[in-house]
């Protein structure tokens, strides 16, 4: 069996930092976790670590992904299944949740699951215990699970895709990983780690941001967050062998900056990001109008007052 060990988890903004005390005090108890953020938040490495801090570190972390196992499979996957319970079922085969026994079930793309499934899985979680596909015999388990999801699940809900019954009871503890746009306190800690990881992993000297660059990464809104600035980070040292890195070693798509700066007055915010705007339409007034929600008069107007004609 794998052991999952502690991973480094970089948490300088306030609300990281709140996530890492939580984390430690509900790593112990039993309660099922609900970990939701975008993708590359860090979803997997945190369940990792409540695992890790948890009472059955000694015991397994299984994980499932609910979003690439073909819907037939899932109900085996999940259980397990007996010899000769479908055509091809050659051997007996443990499920995920007999495999996770007194540890750690990562449910990841919980939201993912058919709505047949949700119903059994309920039953399974309400009774802890199961049958394997084609057997009758029941297995009781002891499993914390922890849940992902990168959706919205309360509209996932409302939209009757994910029975709200199953939500609640996965949901005994919410975790939201913000989106690393929103923690920007994170943003150059996190670079200066996968500097140093990859210095140390290739055995390189040890590559630095200029000042520049460190604006541009505060600038960029990282859709694909952590693992994007990972990969960023990755891919700039890979390419250029500079001992300090520039912003055009980054190679950042020309996004306008999304993440918004905080200490400079209404009006110069709308300035910002009206000229981000304009910059992203290629300095076409009219889909700049459009986009803004304004008429192409304010617009003019707006650009006259800043004094660019
Ligand atoms: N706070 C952090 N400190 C250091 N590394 C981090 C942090 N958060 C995430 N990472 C790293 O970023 C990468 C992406 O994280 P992870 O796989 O946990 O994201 P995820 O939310 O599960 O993404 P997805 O929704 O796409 O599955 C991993 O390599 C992880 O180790
Ligand atoms: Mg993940």
């Amino acid at each position: 069996m794998k052991f999952v060990a502690l991973e480094k988890i970089i948490a300088e903004s306030s609300a990281m930092k709140k996530t890492m005390q939580e984390i430690e005090k509900i790593a112990r108890s039993h309660a099922s976790i609900f970990l939701m953020g975008e993708t590359g938040t860090g979803k997997e490495v945190i369940a990792k670590n409540i695992h890790a801090l948890s009472e059955r570190a000694g015991n397994a972390f299984i994980k499932v992904n609910c979003a690439a196992i073909p819907e037939p499979l899932i109900e085996s996957e999940f259980f397990g299944h007996e010899r000769g319970a479908f055509t091809g079922a050659m051997n007996r085969r443990l499920g995920r949740f007999e495999l996770a026994h007194k540890g750690t079930l990562l449910l990841d793309e919980i939201s993912e699951i058919p709505l047949g499934l949700q119903a059994k899985l309920l039953r399974v979680l309400q009774e802890q215990e199961f049958e394997r596909v084609g057997g009758s015999e029941s297995i009781r388990v002891d499993v914390r699970i922890i849940s992902t999801s990168n959706r919205n699940m309360k509209e996932t809900v409302a939209k009757k895709l994910f029975r709200e019954d199953l939500y609640y009871r996965l949901n005994v503890v919410p975790i939201k990983l913000s989106p690393l746009r929103e923690r920007f306190e994170d943003i150059l800690p996190l670079a200066e780690y996968f500097l140093e990881r990859l210095a140390e992993e290739n055995q390189k000297p040890r590559v630095y941001l200029s000042a520049a660059s460190k604006q541009r990464l505060l600038d960029y809104p990282w859709p694909g967050n952590i693992r994007e600035l990972a990969n960023v980070i990755e891919r700039t040292v890979v390419m250029h062998s500079a001992a300090t890195i520039e912003p055009e070693h980054l190679n950042l798509d020309p996004y306008p900056s999304c993440a918004l700066p905080v200490g400079i007055t209404l009006q110069e915010l709308e300035k910002k990001y009206i000229l981000d705007t304009l910059a992203l339409q290629s300095g076409n007034r009219t889909k700049t109008a459009e986009v803004l929600g304004i008429s192409t008069r304010t617009l003019r107007n707006k650009l006259h007052q800043y004094q660019i004609n």
